[in-house]
């Protein structure tokens, strides 16, 4: 066989859609995606940043277009499904993207875990776990009927040991690492082998989700939370956005041709550090 690394890691051509598409991951991926030739929908609850970042990637929307969608809307994900299809035709792709924790479930002194509000904890829950779940029956159909398709779900160091104060948020990534393989059995058995279904796990990016847990509000200095984290990264630093790229690109592209149902740690070592 003859091999190229532009033809094994290209996703040329491919109709991305990606919720949570305008927040800082998911925009760095959209980014990249463009770059590389990809056709991209930004399906995110925020249209405003969304439509801005399309506009700043590319002015006559040809390439990506920017559709407001709320994950936990099944009416409004099917809106934005019909207007890609009616774009560009057909999806390879669908990003689970849109996801985060909220300070309101999250224990501190003054929270204490006993005290959590209900809808805080189910707010944080139905949004990482639902908001992979109902996103990826409506467009994994159209995968079936297609016969391929791609899903990568965004799951979290949490899910392979919680961390302390977010205990909605790591028990929903457990549950969006777990649905991961769920499906890519249930796709591969009762559709297609060519629906693959995997999921990254990135470790600590600094972004809105964490900020508050990681630095200081007045010093911008670490928060001890941060320093312990910092000390169990053998990398020795957090993770820029950009530095998940390479791996979604390899889980899209044809190089991952045969991998279906893994959950891939992005994370500097975190995941594989005992601490001692
Ligand atoms: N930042 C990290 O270190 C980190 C680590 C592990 C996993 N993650 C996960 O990565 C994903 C992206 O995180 P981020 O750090 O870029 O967060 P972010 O807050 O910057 O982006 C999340 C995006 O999702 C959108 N969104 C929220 N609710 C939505 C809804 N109901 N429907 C549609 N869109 C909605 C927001 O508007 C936002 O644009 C999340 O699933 C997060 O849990 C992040």
């Amino acid at each position: 066989m003859n091999f190229s690394t532009n033809e094994l890691f290209s996703i040329k051509d491919k109709v991305i859609c990606i919720t949570g598409g305008a927040g800082v991951l998911g925009a760095e991926l959209v980014k990249a995606f463009v770059q590389v030739g990809a056709k991209v929908a930004i399906m995110d609850r925020n249209i405003d940043v969304a439509q801005t970042l399309c506009n700043s990637l590319d002015k006559k929307n040809e390439s990506v277009i920017a559709l407001k969608t709320d994950v936990l809307d099944k009416n409004s994900i099917l809106e934005s499904v019909n207007k890609v299809i009616e774009k560009f035709g057909y999806i390879d792709v669908l990003i689970n993207g849109a996801g985060g924790n909220s300070p309101k479930a999250t224990t501190s002194p003054i929270q204490p875990f006993f005290d959590l509000p209900k809808d805080s904890l189910q707010f944080v829950f139905d949004l990482n776990i639902m908001g992979t779940i109902i996103p990826s029956q409506i467009i994994g159909k159209h995968f079936a009927e297609r016969g391929k398709g791609i899903i990568l779900n965004v799951s979290s160091m949490n899910a392979f040991t919680p961390l302390t104060k977010i205990a909605a948020y790591s028990a929903a990534k457990a549950g969006v690492s777990n649905f991961t393989q769920w499906l890519a059995v249930h796709m591969a058995k009762e559709y297609s082998s060519k629906i693959r279904v995997n999921a990254i796990a990135p470790g600590f990016f600094l972004t809105k989700q964490n900020e508050f847990l990681l630095i200081d509000e007045k010093t911008k200095n670490l928060t001890p939370r941060g320093e312990t984290i910092i000390n169990h990264i053998p990398a020795g630093k957090f993770g820029k956005s950009e530095q998940l790229v390479g791996t979604v690109i390899w889980l899209l592209s044809p190089a991952a041709e045969y991998v279906t149902g893994i959950i891939v740690p992005v994370d500097g070592g975190f995941s594989a550090f005992s601490g001692v």
